[in-house]
């Protein structure tokens, strides 16, 4: 089949990749040159080291490069089945590319965006023939990590929804179905795993290696919170939260910490700028955690019920289906279970209890346990 990509910079290329791999005949445009030629560039060394690894030979090599072709006008995407946007994250600028996108395409081509915090609806309202517009949400690096999700809005046919699960799936990924809401499933899910954690430190409760070493050690998760926030960059994790609250109508739930918006104004970012909650210039000197296993509980405990609390939620919302809230976790954040499961093996009753022992200390609407928890507690159900 063919596929076209627009926009050829950290998402657009990997994507691309993963079509050529699937063996898909892909044409990559961008408005800027330099960025296709990257793009081209990148590829070349991605798929050398493949070889040096002994991923891929030669010849495969070869084959995936052949299938791209970078292109330097949207109208020679005129062919293509599927066509993914992935350019820079503004309405106005998606919009407009895709009702000239609409010009160039057949009826059939489905016509898809990468968008992480947008609306799908939004995009969609933009076509003459919305219901072939979907969500297909990738995660970087998109030849890495094993979860897509994807998301039909309001508008789309179920045909292209079907089509376009049976797509993803064969280019060797897990898609989650996920409703056309702020964040999805993974970038709403995980709020917790970054906003308790702050919460906790902002409380003076541990200080970063403390709660890093608790989540790592009790909970099996690979990074701490920090760890990985200084991974992802604390502007972008920020505005990701920032954007998620704002479209959740300020829901206390999702409100962003201080502390992270000083780092981010500060230019600590993290691991890109050398300095974030950690130090990452040579010769620093490594935090240590302090390796109290009563605070780690406490610590673990909290992130933990409220990263369920958050999953029951999604699920009660009909965000998605269980098995797909729960591979979203474990196959786009790698989280070492999914969360359901997770609720399941610790207790839905436990989950209740701990819920409600933080509402009541503080209050905040935050710590309201999901209805979906209290449900199953009474009919002492499990999620699987
Ligand atoms: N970076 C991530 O981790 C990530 C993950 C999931 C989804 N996304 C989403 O993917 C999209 C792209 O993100 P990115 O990180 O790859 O951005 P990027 O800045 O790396 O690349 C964007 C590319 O789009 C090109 N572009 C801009 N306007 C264009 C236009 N009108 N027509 C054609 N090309 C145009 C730019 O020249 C650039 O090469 C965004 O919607 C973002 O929300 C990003």
């Amino acid at each position: 089949m063919k596929v076209g990509i627009i926009g050829s910079g950290t998402m657009g290329s990997g994507i691309a990749q993963v079509a050529a791999t699937a063996n898909c005949q892909v044409f990559v445009y961008d408005t800027n040159i330099a960025s296709l030629e990257k793009s081209r560039q990148s590829l070349e060394k991605i798929l050398a080291r493949l070889i040096e690894k002994e991923r891929i030979n030669a010849t495969e090599k070869n084959r995936i490069q052949t299938n791209i072709s970078y292109v330097e006008n949207l109208k020679e995407l005129g062919p293509c089945d599927l066509v993914i946007e992935a350019i820079v994250e503004r309405l106005d600028i998606k919009q407009q590319v895709f009702s000239e996108l609409e010009n160039y395409v057949s009826e059939e081509t489905i016509i898809a965006s990468n968008t992480s915090s947008l609306s799908i609806a939004s995009i969609a309202a933009a076509l003459k023939k919305p219901e072939r517009c979907i969500g297909i949400h990738f995660f970087n690096p998109a030849p890495l990590m094993k979860l897509v999700e994807v998301i039909p809005a309001i508008q789309t046919s179920s045909e292209v929804e079907s089509e376009v699960v049976s797509i993803i799936s064969s280019w060797k990924k897990t898609v989650a179905v996920a409703k056309d809401t702020p964040g999805f499933i993974v970038n709403r899910v995980a709020r917790p795993f970054y906003g308790e954690a702050l919460k906790i430190y902002e409380e003076g409760l541990a200080d970063f290696a403390t709660i890093d070493w608790s989540l790592k050690t009790l909970g099996g998760f690979r990074m701490g919170p920090f760890e990985l926030m200084d991974f992802i960059g604390n502007d972008v994790n920020y505005t990701v939260t920032e954007t998620v609250f704002t479209a959740f109508y300020f829901d206390q739930r999702y409100r962003p910490s201080f502390t992270q918006k000083r780092f981010s104004e500060a230019g600590y970012l993290g691991r890109k700028s050398g300095k974030g909650y950690y130090d990452y210039s040579e010769g620093a000197v490594k935090s240590e955690p302090k390796e109290d296993p009563v605070l780690a509980k406490l610590i673990f405990d909290r992130v933990l019920v409220m990263l369920i609390n958050e999953a029951a939620d999604a699920l009660f919302l009909n965000i998605a289906s269980a098995t797909d809230i729960d591979n979203a976790m474990t196959k786009g954040v790698n989280y070492p279970k999914g969360l359901l499961a997770w609720a399941d093996e610790v207790g839905i009753d436990w989950c209740v209890m701990q819920l409600d022992a933080l509402y009541e200390e503080y209050h905040e609407d935050r710590y309201r346990c999901s209805p979906l928890l209290r449900q199953m507690k009474r009919k002492n159900k499990t999620f699987f």
